[in-house]
């Protein structure tokens, strides 16, 4: 089963920007753990059996995410997304018809609590195109959606 982890701006960023909203761990650091717990969910969870890969992408850009998501579903054989969008959460139609055209199961992760932050962060333009959003709980946020995107994509 190949998962693709997708970050959106700023996120390659994480531990020095704004870590008391966003935490201290690096990008890399949550990737890992990620890895970790794909592995221990196969090993010892067994959602499923087959071999759970994750691929990481993180761009700045709208565009190259939004080719990314293309080539998940038209070359890259991409059974479910992992999705941090940052900002673009709250402003891109580009990448919530990307992910609409891909048909593939896609969690939407956060961070923060974004409800209960700006007005402008309380809108999510992507959610409606996810199976599920999990926000509020840290790095963590990853790992529950990881596991839910598994849950998700075995029982269907
Ligand atoms: C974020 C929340 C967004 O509102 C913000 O723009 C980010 C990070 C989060 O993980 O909490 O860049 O997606």
């Amino acid at each position: 089963m190949n998962i693709l982890v997708i970050n959106g701006p700023n996120l390659g960023l994480l531990g020095k920007r704004e870590p008391l909203v966003y935490g201290t761990k690096s990008l890399d650091d949550i990737s890992k753990k990620l890895v970790d717990i794909a592995k221990a969910i196969n090993d010892k969870i067994k959602i499923t059996t087959e071999e759970i890969k994750l691929s990481f992408f993180q761009s700045d850009i709208e565009g190259e995410i939004v080719k990314k998501i293309g080539e998940a579903w038209t070359k890259d054989s991409i059974d479910g997304i992992l999705i941090n969008p940052g900002a673009y959460t709250h402003t891109s139609i580009a990448i919530h018809d990307a992910i609409q055209a891909s048909n593939l199961p896609t969690v939407e992760v956060h961070l923060s609590h974004i409800y209960s932050r700006e007005n402008f962060r309380h809108t999510s333009i992507i959610s409606s195109v996810c199976v599920g959003q999990i926000c509020g709980f840290g790095e963590n946020s990853y790992f529950l959606g990881l596991q839910g995107l598994l849950n998700f994509c075995k029982n269907t």
